[in-house]
Order: C-alpha cells, then sequence, then structure tokens
C-alpha cells in the first residue's frame, strides 16, 4: 500500500495572504489560526457550542456531544429547523429584499428570489407536500435539473421534518428506482425536463421508466421546465403549478429536534449498493454554517457561486444550507460550463459581478486545455477568492487557476471533505494559512486529522498513510440508512478509535495535508465518486459478459478515467460494436459519467490463488506502465503476459 500513496512531489511555492485581504477577513493571522485550533481540539464542544449558539433554536440544547462511539449526537435536546434558519431568521432586517439567488438558466434566462420572495415560494410548496400527504419523517426522492424550485423543494421538505434525497439529474432511471426503493419514498419531486449542452433532459420520462411496476411511490409532483411534452399518470401525478393555486403562502417551520434526519444522499463505495448517508439537521446545519463563513469568509455584500449541482453533496453544504443559512447571495446556473461557448462562467462572473467562486479541478483542468483566451476576454476583477473540491488539484492548474481567474490576487481555497463528512474538514484560511500549491493544508477548528500506518500508529512527515479523523464533528454521517453494521465496519472498524476516510495521504514538514486519493475501490471521475464494483455489476448485467474487473487510469481532464477489463460469455465474440454497446449499457445503468473510457476484452483476468482479482495489476495494464510489485500470489501467470500484449496493440 505504502508504494502506492506514497508521493515524491515536492511543491515549494508558497503563497500569503495579501495584506489587502486579511485586514477584512474573519481570521487574520496564521498565529490567530494556530491558537485557535489549538483551543478548538483541546474543547471541542466548546468551540462548537459557540457556533451553534449563531443559529436560531426553537429550544436550547442540553448536552453539546453525545458520543457513543461510533454514533454520535450533538445539541441533544436542542430543537431547531433548517429551513427557518435558511429564510425567516433574515426576513426581519435589510436581508429581508436582498437577492438570496441569482439563477441563470442555460438558455440564457435569469430569475432573482428575494430572501422574502424565497421564503413564500418554500412556504407554498411545503403545502403542496402537505397537501400531497408527506408527514414528517417521510422521505421526499427529488430529481431535478438545477432550477430554484430544486432548492426551494429541499428547503420544503426541511420545514415540514420531510427527509429529502436527491438524485443527480445526469443519473438514470435505475439509479432512480434503487434509491427509491432503498429509502422507501412515496413522493417525488421532479421536472418536464432540463437543458444540457443545447438539448433537453427528458426527466420526468425517466421517473415513469424508474416506476414502471412501482406501488411503493403515491405521488410524483412535476414543475413545468422545459415545456416538453410528458405523460401525465392519473391518480398518481400532479403539476406543481396546478397545486399551487390549492394553497397558501402560511406554512409555519415546524420546531425539529436536534438529531431529526435531514437528508440522505446516496454516494458509491467498495461495494456494488451505493450507501444512503444519513445527515441530521442541528450538527449539520452548524458545521456547515460555520465552515462557510470562516473558509468562504462571506460578506454581507459578497456574490457567491458554487458551481456544484445540488444532486451532490457539495450542493447540498455550500450551495443551499451553508451559504443561506449565512444569508448570503448565491448564484445557480443549470448548464454546462463550455454552453454555448467556453467563456460562459466568466461571462457569468462579469455580468454578475460574483466575488466568490467555487469549483472542481476536473472543471479547472477542462479550462486550461479550452484556452486562456476564453477567461481574458472578460473582467474578473470582481472576484476576491477562489475555492476548490471533489479531488487533488494538480499544482499546474492551481497555478492557472490563480493567475487567469484570480489575476494573482485571490486566494484559492482548496476544501478536502467527503459527502460523509458533511462539511469541509481540511482546509486553508483565505486570510490566515499560507498556502502551497495542490495542498488542501491544515483541518478546521475542531477538527483532529491524523496519517496513521496499517496498524494505526501515526506516520512521520512526508510518510504515506491513511488518512483518518480521531474525533468526532457536528456534519458527520449518523449512519447509512437502514444499515448500522455497514456504517460501522466502513468508516469505524479500519484504524481503532478512528473514522477512515478511504483517502491516502501525508503530511509535509509544516504539517500540510498532501491528499494522494482513494485507497479502496473508489474511482474519482471528474469529482465524482464512483465504485468499481457498481461499474462492474452494471457490466456483468449485460448478458454478453461473463466477468468484468474495472479500475482508474490517470486522466488528464477528469482526474481519472474508467478502464472495464471484460471477460465475454463463449456465445459472444469481441467487436467494436460490442463495446460502444456496453458503454452504453453502463451509461443507462448508472448514468454518462460511469461509462467507461475503454473496454478491453480478456480471456481472463489476473488473480490470486485465492481468487481475488489483482486490480493493482490491472491498473498498471491500464494506464500503460510497466508490471512491478510483487506476482508471486498470482495463479496463472500466462493471463498476465496476454493483457499487457493486447494493451501493446
Ligand atoms: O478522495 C477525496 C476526494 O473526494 C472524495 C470524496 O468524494 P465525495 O464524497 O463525492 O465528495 C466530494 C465533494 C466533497 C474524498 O474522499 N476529495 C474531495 N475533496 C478533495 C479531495 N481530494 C483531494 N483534495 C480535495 N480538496
Amino acid at each position: 500500500m505504502k508504494q502506492n500513496i506514497e508521493s515524491h512531489l515536492e511543491e515549494k511555492r508558497v503563497f500569503k495572504p495579501s495584506r489587502e485581504f486579511t485586514k477584512k477577513a474573519h481570521i487574520q493571522s496564521f498565529d490567530d489560526y494556530k491558537r485557535l485550533h489549538a483551543k478548538s481540539i483541546k474543547n471541542p464542544e466548546k468551540f462548537w457550542a459557540s457556533e451553534a449558539s449563531n443559529l436560531l433554536w426553537q429550544k436550547k440544547w442540553k448536552k453539546v456531544l453525545d458520543w457513543k462511539p461510533p454514533f454520535a449526537q450533538w445539541f441533544v435536546g436542542g430543537q431547531l429547523n433548517a429551513s427557518e434558519n435558511c429564510l425567516d431568521r433574515h426576513l426581519n432586517g435589510p436581508r429581508r429584499n436582498k437577492a438570496a439567488i441569482i439563477w441563470e438558466g442555460e438558455p440564457g434566462e435569469r430569475r432573482t428570489l428575494t430572501y422574502h420572495q424565497l421564503h413564500r415560494e418554500v412556504c407554498v410548496f411545503a403545502n403542496i407536500l402537505k397537501r400531497n400527504q408527506v408527514k414528517k419523517g417521510d422521505r421526499v426522492l427529488i430529481y431535478m435539473p438545477l432550477v430554484p424550485e430544486a432548492v426551494i423543494s429541499m428547503l420544503a421538505c426541511a420545514r415540514i421534518g420531510a427527509v429529502h434525497t436527491i438524485v443527480f439529474g445526469g443519473f438514470s432511471s435505475d439509479s432512480i428506482k434503487d434509491r427509491i426503493e432503498d429509502s422507501g419514498a412515496k413522493v417525488v419531486v421532479t421536472a418536464d425536463g432540463g437543458y444540457r449542452r443545447g438539448q433537453t433532459v427528458t426527466l420526468k420520462q425517466n421517473v415513469d421508466q424508474a416506476l414502471k411496476d412501482n406501488t411503493q411511490v403515491k405521488r410524483v409532483i412535476v414543475a413545468k421546465r422545459a415545456n416538453i411534452e410528458v405523460s401525465i399518470k392519473e391518480g398518481r401525478d400532479v403539476w406543481w403549478h396546478r397545486e399551487a393555486e390549492y394553497v397558501n403562502a402560511d406554512c409555519p417551520a415546524i420546531p425539529l429536534d436536534s438529531e431529526h434526519p435531514l437528508f440522505i444522499l446516496y454516494t458509491s463505495g467498495s461495494t456494488g449498493k451505493p450507501k444512503g448517508i444519513l445527515h441530521t439537521t442541528g450538527g449539520y446545519l452548524t458545521g456547515t454554517a460555520t465552515t462557510s463563513k470562516y473558509i468562504f469568509d462571506l460578506k454581507e455584500e459578497d456574490v457567491y457561486w458554487c458551481t456544484a449541482d445540488v444532486g451532490w453533496i457539495t450542493g447540498h453544504s455550500y450551495l443551499v444550507y451553508g451559504p443561506l443559512a449565512n444569508g448570503a447571495t448565491c448564484v445557480l446556473y443549470e448548464g454546462a460550463p463550455n454552453w454555448p461557448e467556453p467563456d460562459r462562467f466568466w461571462k457569468i462572473i462579469e455580468e454578475l459581478g460574483v466575488t466568490i467562486l467555487y469549483t472542481a479541478p476536473t472543471a479547472i483542468r477542462a479550462f486550461m486545455k479550452w484556452g486562456d483566451e476564453w477567461p481574458k476576454k472578460h473582467n474578473l476583477s470582481s472576484l476576491r477568492l477562489l475555492g476548490t473540491v471533489g479531488e487533488p488539484i494538480n499544482p499546474e492548474a492551481w497555478m492557472w487557476y490563480h493567475t487567469n481567474i484570480g489575476g494573482g490576487r485571490c486566494p484559492i481555497v482548496d476544501t478536502w471533505w467527503q459527502t460523509e463528512t458533511g462539511m469541509i474538514l481540511i482546509t486553508p484560511l483565505p486570510g490566515a494559512t499560507p498556502l502551497k500549491p495542490g495542498t488542501a493544508t491544515l483541518p478546521f477548528f475542531g477538527v483532529d486529522a491524523a496519517i496513521v500506518d496499517d496498524h494505526g500508529k501515526e506516520v512521520g512527515p512526508n510518510e504515506g498513510g491513511k488518512l483518518v479523523i480521531r474525533n468526532p464533528w457536528p456534519a458527520m454521517l449518523r449512519t447509512i440508512y437502514g444499515d448500522k453494521p455497514r456504517y460501522k465496519k466502513q468508516y469505524w472498524s479500519e484504524v481503532k478509535g478512528c473514522y477512515f476516510t478511504g483517502d491516502g495521504a501525508r503530511r509535509d514538514k509544516d504539517g500540510y495535508f498532501w491528499i494522494v486519493g482513494r485507497i479502496d475501490d473508489v474511482l474519482n471521475v471528474a469529482g465524482h465518486r464512483l465504485g468499481t464494483a457498481e461499474v462492474e455489476s452494471a457490466l456483468v448485467g449485460h448478458p454478453s459478459v461473463a466477468e468484468s474487473a474495472v479500475v482508474g487510469r490517470p486522466d488528464e481532464i477528469k482526474g481519472q478515467g474508467v478502464v472495464a477489463f471484460v471477460v465475454l460469455r463463449e456465445t459472444h465474440k469481441p467487436s467494436k460494436d460490442l463495446a460502444e454497446v456496453l458503454r452504453k449499457h453502463v451509461g443507462n445503468a448508472i448514468g454518462p459519467i460511469a461509462k467507461p473510457d475503454e473496454i478491453r476484452f480478456a480471456e481472463a483476468l489476473p488473480k490470486t490463488r485465492s481468487g481475488k482479482i489483482m486490480r493493482r495489476l490491472l491498473k498498471q495494464i491500464a494506464s500503460g506502465a510497466t508490471i512491478t510489485g510483487d506476482t508471486t500470489t498470482l495463479e496463472d501467470f500466462s493471463v498476465l503476459t496476454r493483457l499487457t500484449k493486447s494493451a501493446d496493440e
């Protein structure tokens, strides 16, 4: 393992925050960060309790943390409502008429919702949910394009204590089906369609497909977005705009226990079945609101743009809950970054006066490829802070972002976290931390992160190991929905007493964390997590496939590309057409992001004598490297020779 995760890269450049930035920042010096971090680690509960007091609680908590490892409860006995904290709380002062959301559709239309207007729309939709029998604790599945209605439906669920589970609009009907079954959702919220690269995406049709033979879902609420024709099933499907005629805008937020579930979000793990990550209310909101404030250094006048979709955790924590709890103005853009031209992002920044941009390394690498002339066409001087998330950012991409987008003046916060952590855990603070391109730097307040070896012992500077978190934090996942044993096994059994992240990393001599990537069977494709087992199970679901093994290989733009080794049943012969059929098949089963970049037909897969596929070897073959390391456990060496040969062709 060591060999995989030790990195030999040494980055010597250091960028200190400018005085200009520092003097207005929430945390103004590295010494302040170090002092406050040390204090917060000594007594994390005190730190988090003081931050939680910035929220509106309908009933104050009795106990900050109840920690019965690995189960945590935060702000026990307290009651609050996430929707009220993101909306109602801002209505009594000058934020009432401030823009909460500035939305731009891919075709170019714009819609601005002030806090007052957003509150009103959320109340209307919460009443629509109630009218359609949604009760506290019920799960509601949301499958939407990135339109304000996506955010409205999330906050409406939160308002009445329903639990939302969002399925990314790019996922297929099979993914919807699995998540409906696992979550037990009885209501689905969707739209007729959405826009992507000038095409319409047929969301309602995908829902219909997923609900064929399903009797569990009683109601589908459909928002009109793309004006495409859809079929409406009498007794099950209703239009959002029609329902709105039957309800008023009066819907008080109900007080909910701090540990009341807020949402379930499915993510890939090392087995075939996605895990339903469960987040609850008080701790999650405290964690996301606090990190948004310090890390994005939010100020009243900022125009903040997180480019993630609501279908991912970044969309939940840093497009919706964190920034809205801070009363920020958030930009929402529906479409592709290069539609109609590769300068769409820069045009939006210029026209809307965006001050903070939070995006993914994969997007930055694509922009680099499209050329410097596109950002140069626009005035980007409104920007004051940049952020990245989702995968390690390579120093060249960091430098390009810093120079071409940030004009050399904007700090970059490289934020490390996960669907499970709910909030950012390792990150620079923009007015305080000296930056080095390629590292997420240091732990946030109250977070005790470490790198340990296979025995759980902390390793020395620049030694590779497993990234773990040694103490609970408020936005941590509470369990895997419906599967406590899997929660324990997956996250709390690898390293005793610690949360295991699944990532490999090292710390440099200054204590900065350099994340190398996943050390389990999870791929990170364009910042999105994909379980190799998920793709494999899709492949063997095709009648031509006997066996398959999926691995990642380095990809210039996407970080990792997907390579599938496929052994066919005897009834089928390898061909280009079949490879294309299989790629499409995976796309239909999971979604276009999971389509293998390459299908390699093989006569057999390299296995150990106990029958385990030797992925390490396949990874080397896929990336065109020569095979190194131990092959003594390999069952049949000739398999390897044949595979390497076909790779050379
Ligand atoms: O491998 C790490 C990588 O993304 C994984 C989490 O993926 P997901 O749950 O989909 O959440 C992505 C958005 C929070 C991590 O285990 N990752 C995320 N951020 C970074 C990162 N790797 C390096 N640097 C980062 N800043």
